[in-house]
């Protein structure tokens, strides 16, 4: 059994340390010599692109935190406005035109891991009754949602076993974001030096990866026991930071059974501060960009009230280390590719708490890897 987990305890941990691997895999061939994206096999024409005025991406659960992230890469790379909606909600929500009768004006993605998830099914079919031709953002080969996809981009995760999703996550990130830089270059939002720029970004993200990992692991794993006291867990972010906030409370109930909970860090006011004590694990997404002078100050105050405060930050950050009680390092990203960095140590923190309260890290309660039926 070990054999098959690559001599790693864990599936999960196994899937977190290919990320580098499987990022790499997700490009591969979708970088043009040029240096431009390559999406050959979404066949979207610029006229089509052009037309465009929104996205709607469905999923479900960790596939819709990607999502979120591609709402913000689509705004930012394509100047796409683009909502991403839990699959569930969105097959029942009232049929507005999407196809031709709609003005042909938006692009439906389904995004799903295994592509089999029963809501994201019927949403992608409630879409395309409504005159969408939906396109697919999915691991599995050949499943349900790739099959009546009108396009599909893989995301060559390569298996997931552990029902906690990680690499499938960031390579749905990577996936989607090539996606929005396409969209930008065929709508003339993005200009080609610009493109060059972040994708040659893009392609460091491998190496970068495989770089930090070892350090995040063995900081996850020193730290795993002075957080066994915690009742709960704030996660905040905000911009890119705050899908990656949701996903890591996500990842940390999922294993732990502990109760997190993903909020905008300028939201915290409006409620979740008054959960903020010693005993709350409060973990900010907190890397260089726009936001950051404004999530410090929220940080100030989640201090102020002693909560315990572990971030994820941008190598040579002093301020930030000040206010911290731990930190996880990334390297110098531009903003859009932080998510790919931050997911990492999100991933490995709520894995090597699992892993200390004794949990089934790989097969948690309650939950199945792909959810078949409604
Ligand atoms: C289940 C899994 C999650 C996953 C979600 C969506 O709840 O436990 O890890 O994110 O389904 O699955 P999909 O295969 O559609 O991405």
């Amino acid at each position: 059994a070990t054999a098959e987990k690559g001599g790693e305890p864990h599936f999960m941990r196994k899937e977190i340390l290919e990320q580098p691997r499987a990022l790499r895999d997700t490009l591969c061939g979708r970088v043009g010599l040029d240096g431009l994206p390559r999406l050959e096999e979404l066949a979207l024409g610029a006229g089509e692109a052009r037309a465009l005025e929104h996205v709607e991406l469905i999923a479900c659960g960790t596939s819709w935190h990607a999502g979120l992230v591609a709402t913000r890469h689509l705004a930012e790379l394509a100047r796409l406005r683009a909502s991403a909606e839990v699959a569930s909600e969105y097959r029942y929500r009232p049929a507005l035109p999407l196809g031709a009768e709609g003005g042909g004006k938006a692009l439906v993605v389904a995004v799903s891991q295994s592509g089999e998830t029963a809501d994201t099914l019927a949403a992608m079919r409630a879409a395309a009754a409504g005159g969408a031709r939906p396109v697919a953002v999915v691991n599995v080969v050949g499943s349900s949602i790739a099959r009546e996809a009108e396009g599909v981009l893989y995301t060559r995760a390569g298996p997931e076993i552990s029902v906690a999703s990680t690499k499938a996550f960031s390579t749905q990130v990577a996936t989607l974001f090539l996606l929005a830089a396409h969209l930008g270059r065929l709508r003339g939002t993005l200009s080609e030096s610009g493109a060059r720029e972040l994708l040659a970004a893009l392609g460091r993200v491998p190496d970068q990866l495989e770089a930090m990992l070892p350090e995040v692991a063995a900081q996850a794993r020193a730290l795993a026991p002075r957080l066994l006291d915690k009742r709960g867990a704030l996660y905040l972010g905000r911009g890119y930071g705050f899908p990656l906030a949701l996903e890591g409370a996500l990842k940390l109930k999922e294993i732990t059974y502990l109760h997190a909970d993903g909020y905008p860090a300028g939201e915290m006011k409006h409620g979740p501060i008054a959960l903020v004590g010693p005993q709350t694990l409060v973990v900010v997404v907190a890397p260089q960009d726009r936001l950051h002078a404004k999530t410090l100050s929220n940080l100030e105050e989640v201090k102020a009230r002693d909560g315990f405060v572990v971030a994820i930050g941008t190598e040579g950050d002093r301020e930030l280390a000040r206010l911290a009680d731990a930190v996880f390092w990334l390297p110098p990203a531009p903003e859009p590719l932080n998510p790919l960095l931050a997911a990492a140590p999100l991933q490995l923190l709520a894995y090597e708490l699992s892993v200390a309260l004794g949990r089934d890290v790989d097969q948690p309660r309650n939950l199945a890897k792909s959810v078949t039926v409604e």
